[in-house]
């Protein structure tokens, strides 16, 4: 073990493309917690990162339950190594016409894309604030539709573009609420679209023709990683290389204060703001 090393866990490093930024900084030095539901999986990654002489272990969690991102982050934790970045990349993709829930009973989509990253990081977010200057990154899409307060789980109209959709913008409220929450503090938070229908499981599952490969997605989650250019900045969305705009409601004042109190609510924690008013 090396001690100068950075840590960074990658949510959704199974496969796809967080499999591949996961093996290009295990290269470049980076400590890398793989993450997924299969263990043997996680484990075949882990393997080819030790053969390539970096440093990797797996910790398996399915984040479709909140138990289970609560034991994540404690296993974290556990590891002792520190954390200088967290990515927020695993994922589930448009495809199946019927609405799925999540073991807490919420909208599947919902709950895995968007809430599982919400609670990981703020359960995580002492360590990573203990360390230098560490960066939250989220994986969400340019496939972004404004979150529907009164019908959040979708319980009317559901498809599964819908779902996937609302829950790639949700993630982009939270990273934009959060890096103003974040602005006095030498953590960032900024957010993606990696790449338009790159080769990988969920693309093909949903039965598109991919048109980007996961290099090219890759090197734009490894640029907000690690990009020197970036260091202090947060609350920036990119489509691919290119910081640009999201949806509309990201910049609503309102709609942040909105999905902060829902999401609090709905993984049982105290807002660190209110509880210092
Ligand atoms: N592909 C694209 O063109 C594209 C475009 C825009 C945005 N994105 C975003 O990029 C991210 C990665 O997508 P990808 O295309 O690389 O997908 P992928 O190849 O299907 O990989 C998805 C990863 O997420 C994990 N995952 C899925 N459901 C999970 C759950 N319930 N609990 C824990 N882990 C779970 C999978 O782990 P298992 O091994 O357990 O299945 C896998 O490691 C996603 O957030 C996606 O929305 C992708």
């Amino acid at each position: 073990m090396t001690a100068n090393r950075k840590t960074i866990l990658i949510t959704g490093s199974t496969d796809g493309v967080g499999r591949y930024i996961a093996e290009r900084l295990a290269a470049r030095g980076w400590r890398t917690i793989i993450h997924g539901r299969d263990r043997a999986r996680g484990e075949a990654v882990v393997g080819r990162i030790m053969k390539q002489g970096g440093e990797a272990r797996f910790l398996g969690a399915d984040l479709s339950s909140l138990a289970e991102v609560r034991s994540l982050a404690d296993a974290v934790r556990r590891d002792g190594d520190g954390l200088d970045a967290l990515v927020n990349n695993a994922g589930i993709g448009t495809s199946g016409a019927q609405r799925e829930l999540s073991a807490d009973g919420f909208e599947l989509r919902f709950a895995v894309n968007y809430l599982a990253g919400f609670l990981l990081t703020r359960l995580l977010m002492p360590m990573l604030e203990s360390g230098k200057s560490a960066r939250i990154v989220n994986v969400a899409s340019a496939g972004q539709q404004p979150i529907d307060f009164s019908d959040v789980m979708l319980t009317h109209g559901y498809s599964g573009v819908r779902a996937y959709c609302q829950s790639k913008l949700a993630q982009i409220v939270f990273t934009m609420d959060l890096a103003k929450e974040l602005a006095v503090r030498d953590v960032t938070a900024n957010c993606l679209h990696p790449a338009t229908y790159m080769d990988t499981t969920m693309v093909r599952l949903s039965g598109v023709q991919p048109i980007s490969t996961v290099e090219q997605g890759g090197a734009a989650i490894l640029q907000l990683i690690e990009s020197e250019a970036l260091a202090g900045r947060s609350g920036l969305y990119f489509s691919g290389m290119q910081e640009t705009r999201a949806d509309r409601q990201a910049y609503d004042e309102d709609a942040r204060r909105r999905l902060r109190a829902l999401s609090f609510d709905l993984v049982g924690l105290a807002d660190p703001l209110t509880a210092r008013v």
